[in-house]
Parts: structure tokens; sequence; C-alpha cells
């Protein structure tokens, strides 16, 4: 069906390479029944439930009064916003980075990834994603009239990408290579040595390699993430995002940053001064706050969605399904029973039947059929009603 139709306008033609959103319709469905009163326990998108950092809230009240604020931010970001996240960098990962030319704050990292790829990719350029990926790891480039070659990262390689596999044309023709472990939707790891060989490779094969590592601070069962620029060489061809999304319950405040190498940068930074006019200044000021939290502090909260992990799990058995406890994020990657066609009909299903709502896998790429994303963004009370519901309904695996 064509997106243009009964306007009295075309749009862009580059809004036909991007699929429409699978999980738009659905997301519409549940929210008719909530206007309609049904209380539907959303376990669909990622946006953490828990409260922001009260330091930070507390310096974002202060910020508001300070009227330099009021005006426009420098393009490049706050100074002070800038070091201090360039401290984190080295307190977290024990990685240099230098504030005024490898590091820029963003109004949340999926504008900055969707921005990078208008500033790399030229139409026809490649870009390789594993798949399942976030939605917006393939859309920049498509929407740059880019293509995307799809690296499986599934059940039957145990949700390891296996680099060697990668046929040798595509490594000489791609342009960027997508990374993000510990991984939405999968909820997968990596180790040092596979970051090491991915290095070796995108160097070799002169690849813009991008880390997205939005759940760095979010591993369980004493895993822990590891940054790309970790590894020697990694600054000449990567660039790293964060967000504050996840680790600080920030989602609604819109701000990341992405650091690493300093041209990588600047080609993003010249599209984002011709669209942006960075993050508030507000923002930015309180922010600083959160990088001033002592790092044990995330074990608290890792602690919290391990336990939701586990509750999920537990109940999920009960129902047939027998899942390998994802290492970190905040995802369940729940393969559909055999009965449904798809992961839209089984996702359907759970939202009409059980007033349960979740992502279809299709909506990750070609890879993510056949599954469901359950995102553990409620309480356990919560989870387990979910849990109740779906017993009731016969929502079974191996029904
Ligand atoms: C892998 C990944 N990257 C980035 C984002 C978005 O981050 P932000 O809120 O900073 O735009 C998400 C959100 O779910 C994500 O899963």
């Amino acid at each position: 069906m064509s997106k243009n139709k009964n306007m009295f306008f075309k749009s862009a033609e580059r809004l036909t390479y991007v699929p429409i959103y699978v999980f738009a319709k659905l997301d519409a469905e549940k929210q008719a029944l909530i206007n309609k009163g049904i209380d539907v326990v959303d376990l669909s998108l990622g946006s953490p439930d828990l409260p922001s950092p009260e330091g930070v809230i507390n310096e974002a009240q202060v910020a508001l009064r300070d009227p330099q604020n009021y005006r426009y931010p420098p393009f490049r970001g706050q100074m002070k916003f800038k070091e201090a996240t360039s401290n984190w960098m080295k307190k977290r990962f024990n990685v240099d980075i230098d504030p005024a030319s490898e590091l820029l704050p963003l109004s949340g990292s999926k504008e900055g990834i969707t921005h990078l790829a208008l500033a790399i990719i030229n139409p026809g350029d490649l870009t390789i994603v594993p798949s399942p990926y976030y939605p917006v790891h393939a859309r920049g480039t498509l929407l740059a009239g880019g293509s995307i070659y799809e690296l499986p990262l599934i059940e039957k390689n145990n949700f390891v990408l296996d680099l060697d596999s990668i046929p040798e044309n595509i490594l000489d023709k791609a342009k960027m290579f997508f990374i993000s472990f510990p991984n939405n939707p999968t909820g997968a790891t990596c180790d040092f040595k596979f970051l090491e060989k991915l290095v070796k490779l995108c160097t070799k094969h002169e690849i813009i390699l991008v880390s997205d590592l939005a759940y760095s601070e979010l591993t369980f069962d004493g895993n822990v993430a590891h940054s790309i620029l970790e590894i020697d060489g990694a600054k000449d061809i990567a660039v790293e995002f964060h967000t504050l999304s996840k680790t600080y319950s920030m989602a609604g405040w819109r701000i990341a940053f992405v650091c690493g190498n300093k041209d990588i940068i600047n080609a993003l930074y010249e599209i984002k001064t011709n669209t942006d006019y960075g993050v508030c200044n507000f923002v930015q000021a309180a922010s600083i706050k959160a990088f001033s939290i002592p790092l044990s502090e995330h074990k608290k909260t890792c602690a919290i969605y391990q336990e939701r992990r586990d509750v999920m799990l537990a109940g999920l058995q009960k129902l047939g399904w027998n899942i390998q406890k994802p290492g970190g994020a905040m995802y369940i990657w729940l393969p559909i029973p055999k009965r449904f066609k798809s992961s839209f009909e089984f996702s359907s299903s759970l939202l009409h039947e059980a007033h349960v709502a979740t992502i279809p896998g299709g909506s990750f790429g070609t890879y993510g059929e056949g599954y469901a994303r359950l995102a553990l963004v409620n309480s356990k009370e919560r989870i387990l009603l979910a849990l109740d519901r779906m017993e009731k309904a016969g929502l079974r695996y191996s029904v």
C-alpha cells in the first residue's frame, strides 16, 4: 500500500525506503484498549519505569532558573557536560577521550545514530547490521539511500555473531558496521576477544565501526560490558554511542553522547549544525550530576532488572518456555508458539486475549521473525499479572 494514499502531496521518496513499522498498528490497537479503560500490561517499548536520579532532578530545577540556560546551547555542547562524560569514560572503561574534539552531546542516541548515517552513507553504500536489530541501526542507512547486510544474531549460533561467515565482497563494500552488546532485543552480550577480532576486521577493510552501548550498565550475573574504545587502535575507525536513557532512567530527558574518532564525529557534527541546536542547556547542566553517581549504584538498578528477568523466566517456564537467561539489557526474547503463523499474530493475541503488549520480532529485521520482545519495564507484580493473564488465555509454548 502506498504511504501517500489519500494525500494531496507526495512525500519524499526516501520515506519509501524504510518499511512501515509493523508495531505501529499494534500500538494503535493497544492505545484503543487503554482508551476504553482496559488495563494493559505494557511490555512493548524499552522505556524505563524507574525514577530519574533525585540529584539530577534537583539540579534541573536549579538550572532552569539560570538565565544563561535560556539561550541557545553551544553547537558542540557545554564543555562542563563534555568534561563530565569524558571523566566517566575514563572512570568506567579507562578510555581517554578529548572532550573538545572526540565527544558530542546528542538529543538521544536515536537522533545521533540516524544523523550519523546521513553524514556517512551515500545512495548505494552498504552497512553491516546484526539482525535482529534495534530498528534505527538499519533505518538510518536506509533513509540515506544505502542498503544493509543482515548478519544473523540467532539462537542457533548461541546469539554470537559469526564474523567469519561474512562474504569477502560484503566486507570490501561495507562502509559501516554496527554492534550493540548488551543487545536489544536478544539480551546477548559479547566478550573482549570478539571486540578485538572485530576491530581488526574493520581496520583491514576500512569499515567505520559503530558501537551502540545503550545497555553498558545493565548487565546480569556478574557480566561486565566493554567499550569498543578499550581495544588498541579502535579510535582510528570507531565511535561509540552512550545514552542516559537506560542507565539513569532518563529516556524522557533526551540526552546521550557519542565519543571516539574525531573525523567521524566531525562529519556527524556537520550534519547536526544543519538540523538542530543540540541538547537543551538545562538538561546538559543537570545531567552532569548523573556522571558523579558512584558506579556501584548501578548494581542496584541491575538487581531490580535481574529480579524481574528471573520472575519472568520462571513464569514463562511454567507456561512451557525454556529460555536461556539474557546476560544484559532489559528484554526477554521469546520464541513464538508453533501454532502462530507470525510474530505479529502472536503479539496481537497477547494484546487482545491477555491484554499484554509486546513487540513482534519481525519489527527487528529478517532474523527477528518467529519471536516477540518483552520489555522488563514493569514491576515484579505487573510481570506476575501478565503471566497470570497469559496462562488464563491459554497462551503457552506447547499449544
Ligand atoms: C540499542 C539502543 N540504542 C539506542 C536506543 C535509544 O536511546 P536514546 O533514548 O538515547 O535515543 C535504544 C532504545 O531502546 C536502544 O535499545
